[in-house]
């Protein structure tokens, strides 16, 4: 599969092909990471730095803080994607860097660190838009081509994608409130576990009862989704145990299965008013167990379902690199300013 994309200068075209390397860079929000994947399937290199346990103590991302940790760790994971893979700058075909949605300064230390390289060693330059890269996961070891239907759960958004082709999509559905990531924070919060609750919520969900407690979801029309009525159900029910000890397993399996639930169901009309035959998972709680059980359980119907392997779920420089490979709506302009929000 050949690609045409812009070069930096005096817009001159380059081909990609499934030889081409390309390095990007990722840092919207509290990871700052790199990779150089070949042909935006083969990753010779993934390099991620957590600032998990910074952001922990605030039980938040705190965004000056973040971008700071970026400017701090940004040439050290730079060095080691190099070193990892056994590459030279000059050995690669273009360079990446995530444009937005996500933290404005944390953006701009990845995306002018993915310029700069760029420049320095005369090679093309291309943006990425962060909700594509998650998509763009599923890409990694496979040979997965549009069409497909896209289930992106992230923590700061939950779409259904009708994906045509590379150069097509439309965002059938999406939450009217809170995303799937947030309301599994929230709620984690609620019952006391630290930050980030939602991987936390899934362990303890496995170990519950998902019938123990009826929760309510959201009726919502078509595609779209709301989570903010069901972190509330909990919240009551939380309340109602008035300092006893609440059986917090059934809880967080409870309100699991209704999250799960909800989204297989749009999921399938959404496979089955398209005819299409594919599914993916993709974005940070694409890692969730249930919800993978459910989407996955599609397979006996017939349908071929991917999901990305956990590591490349939560947020990547190889899905970035994937990305810019494939999709064509990046942005390949050295111009390109970043941008905060989808
Ligand atoms: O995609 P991501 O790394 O960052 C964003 O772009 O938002 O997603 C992070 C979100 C967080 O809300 C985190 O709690 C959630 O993904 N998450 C999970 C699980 N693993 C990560 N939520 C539920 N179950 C999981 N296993
Ligand atoms: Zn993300």
């Amino acid at each position: 599969m050949n690609k045409i994309k812009k070069t930096l200068f005096g817009n001159k075209p380059v081909t990609l092909d499934k030889n081409s390397l390309i390095m990007a860079i990722e840092s919207s929000c509290d990871e700052t990471a790199c990779a150089i994947v070949r042909g935006g399937r083969e990753v010779l290199a993934n390099t991620v730095a957590s600032q998990i346990k910074i952001h922990e103590e605030y039980g938040g991302v705190i965004p000056e803080i973040a971008a700071r940790e970026h400017l701090e760790a940004i040439n050290v994971v730079i060095d080691e994607t190099f070193k990892q893979a056994g590459i030279k700058g000059d050995e690669i075909s273009a360079f990446a860097g995530t444009v937005g949605p996500g933290l404005v300064g944390c953006l701009l230390v990845g995306l002018n660190a993915a310029k700069t390289l760029a420049l320095v060693y005369d090679k093309p330059f291309i943006g990425v838009n962060h909700l594509n890269a998650h998509l763009a996961a599923n890409f990694i070891d496979t040979e997965l081509e549009p069409p497909f239907i896209a289930l992106l759960v992230s923590g700061g958004h939950t779409q259904i994608i009708k994906v045509d082709s590379f150069s097509d999509m439309e965002i059938i559905g999406e939450t009217i409130d809170d995303a799937v990531g947030e309301a599994y924070d929230k709620v984690a919060r609620l019952i006391g576990l630290p930050y980030p609750g939602g991987p936390k919520l899934d362990k303890l969900a496995q170990e519950g009862n998902p019938h123990a407690f009826k929760l309510p979801e959201a009726k919502v029309g078509g595609y779209d989704f709301s989570f903010s009525g069901l972190k509330t159900a909990v919240l009551r029910l939380v309340k109602s145990f008035d300092g006893r000890e609440m059986p917090i397993n059934d809880i967080c399996a409870s309100f699991q299965e209704c999250v799960s639930s909800t989204l297989f169901k749009k999921v399938k009309h959404a496979l089955e008013e398209t005819g299409y035959k594919q599914v993916i998972l993709a974005g940070g709680v694409a890692a969730n167990s249930e919800i993978r059980r459910k989407i996955f359980s599609l397979k006996e119907q017939g349908y071929e379902v991917y999901a990305p392997a956990m590591k490349y779920c939560t947020d990547n420089a190889a899905m970035v690199a994937s990305s810019a490979f494939f999709f064509n709506n990046t942005f390949d302009d050295i111009d390109v300013e970043v941008f905060s929000r989808a």
